[in-house]
């Protein structure tokens, strides 16, 4: 039998909620598949704070480490963030902290537009095309994000005022293993890569365009295109359909996936898995939504699971090698929303046949699918 170890942190705001979701699916495919998935739960974010006053708590980093996969829900709360020094607000202290201590370089955020929804789509009809299916590859362990300097100090020479200053650091090793990632995944989808930078502006982007076009000579069989982040802002609202995987520094890929995620209808609907090691299956990996704690509607019943069951799919499938559960999973996903169901970030009035359903009733709906 094959057995793996999760740790499952849900963290703050819709975490919990959600992740119950998505532990009902990895309880379901495993009667359905004969896997053995051992489950442990640990604090996170303020409900780490709140437990043992780390938003990382030695116990959860010892669990993550014996663990084959970490299936993590989301952190942080605006209204109480404040109230602590910044380096232990759990943005920095959890977050990026797990994604710098297992080495986790590799970000895949797929966004796809189902059929179904091209209504929660703010584009109109005909610029979606047969629809929108973009893979973002974001760099995630360096750039402005981890570059030191990092910090804020008195002007000098002034009575009053601060700078704050952000490096943005990138060697060229780092740059040759994201964009070899880019492209063995463009390889398996349509073998088209743009790839994103400031070359007009930033030493950085001239690095980063250099080295991506030598790479890209080991992979003749993927068309290489460039485009400055601007432009390429601009391009995911007026032709999304034009990308297939779009790969991007850190920064710039954190601002592209919200933008091409407002695409996919949802943040609620995306998924996203963040890998260190590449090569191989039962590679260790990071799974989430790609959105946040929406504090705003945390408790209610109300937050699209979604996100975090397609993160299942994607840790069964790049962790664990188990393929045709992974494919189960969003199979099921697919049904739920064929089926009518919506939970209200998707959900609109005006669709025939749309029904308004909770939390628990989607989560429910996708777990009925896959036992179906
Ligand atoms: C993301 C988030 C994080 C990031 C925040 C919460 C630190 O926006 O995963 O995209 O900026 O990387
Ligand atoms: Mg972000």
């Amino acid at each position: 039998m094959k057995h793996f170890k999760i740790a499952a942190l849900a963290g703050d705001g819709i975490g919990p909620e959600v992740m119950r979701e998505a532990i009902n699916v990895l309880r379901a495919t495993e009667k359905i598949f004969g896997f053995q998935f051992t489950i442990t739960e640990a604090a996170v974010g303020w409900a780490g704070i709140d437990q043992s006053g780390q938003a990382l708590p030695d116990a959860t980093l010892a669990l993550c480490r014996e663990s084959d996969a970490i299936l993590f829900g989301s952190v942080g709360l605006p209204e109480r963030d404040p109230t602590i020094p910044k380096e232990q607000r759990p943005e920095r202290a959890a977050l990026l902290r797990i994604r710098k201590e297992f080495g986790l370089f590799a970000n895949l955020r797929p966004v796809q537009l189902p059929k179904a929804l091209a209504h929660a789509c703010p584009l109109a009809l005909e610029r979606q095309g047969n629809g929108i299916d973009i893979l973002v590859v974001r760099e995630l362990t360096g750039g402005m994000y981890f570059g030191q300097p990092k910090k804020t100090e008195p002007l000098p020479g002034s009575a009053g005022g601060f700078r704050a200053i952000d490096t943005m650091v990138y060697t060229t090793p780092e740059i040759e293993r994201i964009a070899h990632v880019a492209f063995r995944a463009a390889r398996l989808r349509r073998k088209k890569l743009t790839s994103i930078d400031k070359a007009n502006v930033l030493e950085n982007g001239i690095l980063w365009r250099e080295v991506v076009t030598r790479i890209g000579q080991e992979y003749p069989d993927v068309t290489l295109e460039h485009m400055f982040v601007d432009n390429g802002a601009m391009q995911l609202m007026l032709r999304p359909t034009q990308f297939d995987v779009m790969l991007c520094e850190n920064m710039f890929g954190d601002i592209l996936s919200d933008e091409a995620a407002a695409l996919a209808g949802s943040l609620g609907m995306l998924p996203s898995a963040s890998l260190g090691a590449t090569s191989g299956e039962n590679t260790f990996g990071f799974y989430e939504p790609a959105g946040g704690t929406a504090p705003d509607i945390a408790g209610k019943n109300l937050a699209n699971p979604i996100a975090q069951i397609l993160s299942v799919a994607l840790m069964l499938r790049h962790s664990f090698g188990l393929h045709e559960a992974a494919a189960a999973i969003e199979a099921a996903v697919t049904a739920a929303i064929l089926a009518g169901n919506r939970t209200g970030d998707i959900f609109s009035p005006s669709e025939t046949g749309a029904r308004k359903v909770g939390t628990s009733e989607m989560g429910a709906a996708i777990v009925a699918a896959l036992q179906a």
